[in-house]
């Protein structure tokens, strides 16, 4: 693995690799990088992505360059370009950027610096993907014939955009469920009524609704978006036993999901958390190796 700038660079057998490994990883088989130096650049607010990729880092023996984009020469007006070649030039390895806007990464293709994506606007987040998938894995031990029901605010999400691209790759039969004004029609998914699937589904994804994103203010109440949209106790009590709950986080919570559940038995919401922190030591430690 060279770079990691969508999901979509990744055959099934990577994928299956990087989750394999971030369970080998899990298991306190952890390589070190202690001649590794590792940026951050987050354009973007972040608290789990930024601060389990710093985790990873750390615990894989790399030194971390503090980057913050307020304090930096971007504030000045520095493109993207001129900061990654700059990091690269002083002698940064690897770089992980999160970008408010799709495809950033496409014009730092002329740089020699591994690139991972932490999230490029609506496009991709492919270690929230491999996280994700990597928390189905240990839990079912297979993806072929999994139901998955994703669940909001499939236009303006990443991690939907992501997660179905390789659940459907894997095997896995993925359905969304929308408002009208959040459908997106380049996914060629069936949207459902959740009603129709809860209790057939063995993932329960919920996404945030990523009020940022949105031109005017969401038309719903939180009660009438999570009655129509959301998990709550009735349909918690429908999914089959062996069923879990997953949300990328931050969640609203009392939209997406009733508070309550948040740490309900079948929710894995931070299990989703712990696990980002092995499948992002996983992607950094190929990424290395793959450019050494
Ligand atoms: N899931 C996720 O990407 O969370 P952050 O925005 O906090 O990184």
């Amino acid at each position: 693995m060279r770079h990691l700038h969508s999901i979509t660079d990744l055959s099934n057998e990577a994928i299956m690799t990087t989750i394999e490994r971030a369970i080998d990883i899990k298991n306190g088989n952890v390589a070190n990088f202690p001649e590794i130096y590792a940026a951050n650049l987050f354009f973007e607010n972040s608290t789990r992505t930024k601060c389990s990729f710093e985790v990873a880092e750390r615990k894989l023996g790399m030194q971390v360059i503090p980057f913050e984009t307020s304090t930096s020469s971007v504030t000045k007006g520095e493109s993207l370009y001129d900061t990654c070649k700059t990091l690269e030039s002083i002698g940064c390895n690897v770089l992980v950027i999160r970008h408010p806007e799709n495809d950033y990464y496409k014009q730092l293709d002329g740089l020699n610096i591994p690139i991972v994506n932490g999230g490029d606007g609506s496009g991709q987040h492919p270690t929230q993907c491999l996280l994700d998938l990597m928390t189905i894995y240990e839990e079912f031990g297979k993806f072929d014939g999994l139901k998955v029901v994703i669940c909001g605010d499939i236009l303006n999400s990443r991690v939907a955009r992501s997660n179905y691209d390789a659940l459907t790759r894997l095997g896995a039969e993925v359905k969304f469920v929308a408002p009208d004004a959040w459908i997106d029609k380049s996914i060629p998914a069936d949207y459902v009524n959740i009603d129709d699937v809860i209790e057939e589904v063995d993932v329960c994804m919920l996404l945030r609704v990523q009020h940022e994103r949105h031109d005017k203010a969401s038309s719903f109440t939180k009660e009438e978006y999570n009655n129509r949209f959301g998990l709550n106790q009735a349909r918690y009590d429908k999914l089959k036993d062996n069923a879990i709950i997953l949300h990328p986080a931050p969640v609203n919570r009392d939209v997406e999901i009733a508070s309550e559940l948040v740490e309900a038995p079948k929710a894995r919401i931070f299990k989703q958390m712990e696990n980002g922190v092995y499948t992002r030591m996983s992607v950094l430690s190929q990424v290395i190796e793959g450019n050494q």
